[in-house]
């Protein structure tokens, strides 16, 4: 009886709105990702989608939540390359398994990592910032959206390649961070295009690199890592959506569905790739090719980054 009441649900699916939970501060990369995906999906399921922004402990505390919420296709969160790699190796005691205590759905956007800096930050290319990072690294600080989110590790990344421990000043998400950077409050930050291209055109920041091999058609004149003297550092995140373990199959292939039909608008492509996103090729878009991603990323995080303490 109980399979068979879960099935007639699966085949209803949504009759009311879903919550997705999004593990860091409205504004920032992984909200605005969120936002222009669901907003489409929403149509196609005929429910609303309500993003829940739970914030702290580099989205380690909204993950928690979210594996331990109904698994009932009501709660599903978007995850990201930090709450679900990287926060393996770097949090010990993290309360959720990334591989056992999610279904995966569907990979979002790929979002290559920039490196910025506040508008009058002395260096004036990627070049002078390593020479000016390098002798003032006891000086500057490098925002970030808290232990384990994709900001901090692709900083500690870089930090690692320069051998140098600069002061991270932790935010709720690279939203808040950004505002912070825009202010000229903190010197630098890695961050997802995704949260730098409008700042960037704004001109109210300063692109050094693009951390990938070919420069982004959204940023032509931001050159890459390796044309700017620093090949060494290349990186790149992505978004995620996932549900609780144990959500029914039918659930995950309907939202799942949604979602590769959200992709394949031509109003929610154009708006992912003039914010720079990588938009996943059909054959990543499957529950079983982010659940390989997962895995692949763990193995990838677990022995370059040591547990905070
Ligand atoms: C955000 O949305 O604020 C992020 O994805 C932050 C991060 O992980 O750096």
């Amino acid at each position: 009886l109980g399979a068979f009441i879960a099935t007639a649900e699966a085949q209803t699916y949504p009759t009311r709105s879903i919550t997705m939970i999004v593990p860091f501060a409205a504004g920032g990369p992984t909200d605005v990702i969120s936002r222009i995906v669901t907003g489409h999906m929403a149509q196609t399921l005929g429910q609303s989608i309500i993003i829940e922004n739970v914030v702290g402990a580099g989205g380690t505390t909204a993950t928690t939540r979210a594996a331990r919420a109904a698994n009932d296709g009501y709660t599903l969160i978007t995850g990201h390359m930090g709450t679900h790699a990287a926060s393996v190796p770097l949090y010990p005691k993290l309360a959720y398994q990334p591989e056992k205590d999610f279904e995966p759905i569907a990979l979002l956007a790929g979002t290559p990592i920039l490196i910025l800096a506040r508008k009058d930050f002395p260096p004036k290319d990627l070049k002078e910032f390593v020479t000016y990072v390098k002798a003032n690294a006891e000086k500057v600080n490098a925002a970030h959206a808290g232990v384990g989110s994709v900001s901090h590790v692709s900083c500690e990344l870089l930090h690692s390649i320069l051998d140098i421990k600069p002061v991270g000043v932790p935010f709720n998400g690279t939203g808040p961070a950004m505002n912070a950077l825009v202010a000229g409050q903190v010197d630098y930050m890695c961050d997802q295009i995704v949260n730098a291209v409008p700042q960037i055109n704004a001109g109210t920041i300063k692109a050094y690199a693009i951390a990938t091999a070919e420069r982004n058609p959204s940023l032509p004149n931001v050159p890459t890592t390796a044309e700017a003297g620093l090949p060494a550092f290349q990186a790149q995140a992505w978004n995620a959506m996932f549900a609780p373990k144990g959500t029914s199959p039918a659930i995950v292939a309907s939202v799942n569905a949604a979602a590769v039909k959200a992709l394949d608008d031509e109003t929610v492509k154009k708006r992912l790739l003039e914010l720079g996103s990588v938009i996943p090729a059909p054959k990543d878009r499957t529950p079983e090719a982010l659940a390989t991603l997962v895995k692949n990323e763990i193995a990838k995080w677990s022995p370059v980054l040591k547990p905070a303490n």
